[in-house]
C-alpha cells in the first residue's frame, strides 16, 4: 500500500502527468483538494472512496489514509499544481513517516508554469533576470525572517507571488521602491481553467486593472522586466559561434 501525492496541474485536466492520471484511474481511494482541483481531473477513476479534503482538517485526512492503509488500499492524494509548493504535504508526510506508511510524490505543472505559458513569455531572459523567486503573501501564516516581500524584491529578479491577489495594493507598495512603478506585472486568474483571464500592466497601473476585473482568489502575481522586454541578448546555448558537446 502506498500514498501517492499527485500534482493535478493548474486546472486543465490535460495538464496532469500520464503517471498521475494512471494512478488516479487505478487507486481504490482518492483524496483530492477540491478547492483547486477540478472534478474533471478525476474522470475515469474506479475508486470506491472519493473524499474532498477541502472539507476536512489534517487529523481527518490522516484518519482516512490510516483506514486505507489498514485495508491495504493505495491512496491517490491529489493536490493542485505541483504538490511541493504550498500543498501542505510536509505535515502529511511527517505523519506518514511516524506511522510507517509508504508514500511517493508525482510532480505536477505549477501555476507559475501555466501562467508563463499563458502570457507567452520566458521568465528567465539573458541580461534581464536569471532568477525566479516563488513566494506567497504572508497574511494568515507569517513569513519567516528575511522573506518579507521587500527582502525578496531587493534582488529585482522575476517574482511569482501566490495567495496574494486580495492584498495587491499592499504588495505593490512594497515592490515599487525596488522594481520601479513602470515595472511590468501580470495577474493571472485561474490559468488554464475555462474562465481563465489575466491583465498585464505596470506596478503603477495594476491595482485599478485588477479591481476592474474583480479577481479575488486563485490568481498568480508575476512581477519583472521579463514580462515585457524585447531588448535582451541571445543565449549562448544557440549562438552559432558557441561550441558545446552536442554541437562541436
Ligand atoms: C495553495 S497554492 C497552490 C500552488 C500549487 N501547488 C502550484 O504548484 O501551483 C494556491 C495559489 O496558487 C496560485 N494558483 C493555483 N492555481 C492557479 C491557477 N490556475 N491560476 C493562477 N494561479 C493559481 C494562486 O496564487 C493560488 O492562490
Amino acid at each position: 500500500m502506498t500514498v501517492y501525492f499527485i500534482g493535478a496541474g493548474p486546472g486543465d485536466p490535460e495538464l496532469i502527468t500520464v503517471k498521475g492520471q494512471r494512478l488516479i484511474h487505478r487507486c481504490p481511494v482518492i483524496i483530492y483538494a477540491g478547492s483547486l482541483v477540478p472534478a474533471a481531473v478525476l474522470e475515469g477513476h474506479s475508486a470506491q472512496t472519493v473524499i474532498n479534503s477541502a472539507e476536512l482538517h489534517l487529523g481527518q485526512i490522516i484518519e482516512a489514509i490510516k483506514a486505507a492503509h489498514e485495508l491495504g488500499q493505495d491512496v491517490a492524494r491529489v493536490h493542485s499544481g505541483d504538490p511541493s509548493l504550498y500543498g501542505a504535504i510536509g505535515e502529511q508526510i511527517r505523519y506518514l513517516r511516524e506511522l510507517g506508511i509508504p508514500f511517493e510524490i508525482v510532480p505536477g505543472v505549477t501555476a507559475v508554469a501555466a501562467s508563463a505559458a499563458l502570457l507567452g513569455c520566458e521568465l528567465t531572459l539573458p541580461d534581464i533576470a536569471q532568477t525566479v523567486i516563488l513566494t506567497r503573501f504572508g497574511d494568515q501564516s507569517p513569513m519567516p525572517e528575511g522573506e518579507q516581500l521587500a527582502d525578496l524584491a531587493r534582488h529585482r529578479s522575476t517574482l511569482a507571488i501566490h495567495l496574494g491577489v486580495k492584498h495587491l495594493e499592499r504588495i505593490v507598495e512594497q515592490l515599487r521602491p525596488h522594481y520601479g512603478g513602470d515595472c511590468p506585472v501580470a495577474v493571472v486568474h485561474r490559468a488554464t481553467w475555462p474562465d481563465q483571464d489575466w491583465v498585464l500592466d505596470t506596478l503603477d497601473g495594476i491595482v485599478a486593472q485588477v479591481q476592474a476585473k474583480g479577481f479575488r482568489r486563485t490568481a498568480l502575481i508575476l512581477v519583472g522586466r521579463v514580462l515585457a522586454s524585447d531588448s535582451f541578448a541571445e543565449s549562448a546555448l544557440y549562438r552559432a559561434s558557441h561550441a558545446h558537446l552536442y554541437r562541436p
